[in-house]
């Protein structure tokens, strides 16, 4: 580089250098490593995707390329903040994983699923379930989300609130026409006319018919729109009242308080960490 293109360049910044062939052939560039000029420390930082999100893809074959990276000078992994996503506070509350954290789309999703439940006037456990209801497709993992969703709250709700997340996955599969609910439309779209869950979703669903929570769950189902208009504009202010009564945020923050879940919302505040 020329004295006068070194003099251009910001503090913080470090040189671009070339990705090996097969990681740019792979089209793995934007999306495994924070740009360049994101760098902090005038390092670059190698971002490995978990194997969760790669595991069938292409992009699980380039793993050794993405370590070879790492024996570059100025390169290291991901630990702690990516200054990609916005820092959050010391000690987290649940909105601030709603505002910093959870993408639009599902914030909405969720924020608006409990304002249609309190419309109707449902029980507060129902608004506070529907609000948490996919928190793990926002923040975590979307695969078996109800079971990670209920686990990540388990220790701040009602267990009734914990339940009912955990069952709304099954739920979701099997009408109930005594209170008017269909199979959703939006899964005929999604997966196909001809797909059918898998056994042990069919016993989750019999079994959680028979429990005397069932119609807080079912609720949750019934309150569970898919409708991701981005015109609309639901507010977390808007239950900060709900959340103050049934969700017990703890003093240390979500993800420092040694609960058992404790590493669940970690991993959301820092989830690229190489570990
Ligand atoms: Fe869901
Ligand atoms: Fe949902």
């Amino acid at each position: 580089m020329s004295e006068s293109a070194q003099a251009r360049r910001p503090m913080g910044r470090v040189l671009p250098h070339e990705l090996p062939e097969s990681l740019r052939e792979a089209g793995l560039t934007n999306w495994i490593r924070e740009p360049l000029d994101d760098a902090v420390d005038r390092r670059r930082r190698i971002i490995v995707p978990p194997a969760a999100a790669t595991a069938g893809t292409p992009a699980s074959a380039y793993l050794s390329a993405l370590l070879s990276e790492a024996k570059h000078p100025d390169t290291i992994f991901m630990m702690g903040d990516n200054p990609a996503l916005p820092k959050m506070p010391e000690r987290p509350c649940l909105k601030d994983f709603f505002l910093l954290r959870f993408g639009k789309i599902p914030r909405t999703h969720l924020l608006q699923s409990a304002r249609v439940a309190r419309e109707r006037g449902l029980d507060e456990k129902v608004i506070m379930a529907c609000m948490l209801h996919d928190i793990a497709i926002a923040g975590l993992l979307s695969a078996n989300h109800g079971y990670w969703g209920a686990q990540m709250v388990a220790p701040y709700v009602d267990d009734e609130v914990r339940w009912s997340i955990e069952k709304h996955e099954a739920l979701r599969y099997f009408p109930d026409q005594s209170v008017g609910y269909s199979y959703p439309q939006a899964y005929i779209d999604y997966f196909g006319p001809d797909y059918r869950p898998p056994d042990y979703v069919c016993r989750e669903h019999e079994a959680a018919r028979r429990h005397r929570w069932y119609m807080t769950s079912r609720l949750v189902t019934i309150n569970d729109i898919y409708s991701f208009d981005p015109d609309v504009v639901v507010e977390f202010d808007e239950f900060e009242d709900v959340v103050g009564r049934n969700f017990r945020q703890p003093k240390e923050g979500l993800g420092f308080d040694g609960s058992p879940v404790a590493h669940m919302w970690r991993t959301m505040i820092w989830p690229n960490n190489f570990l």
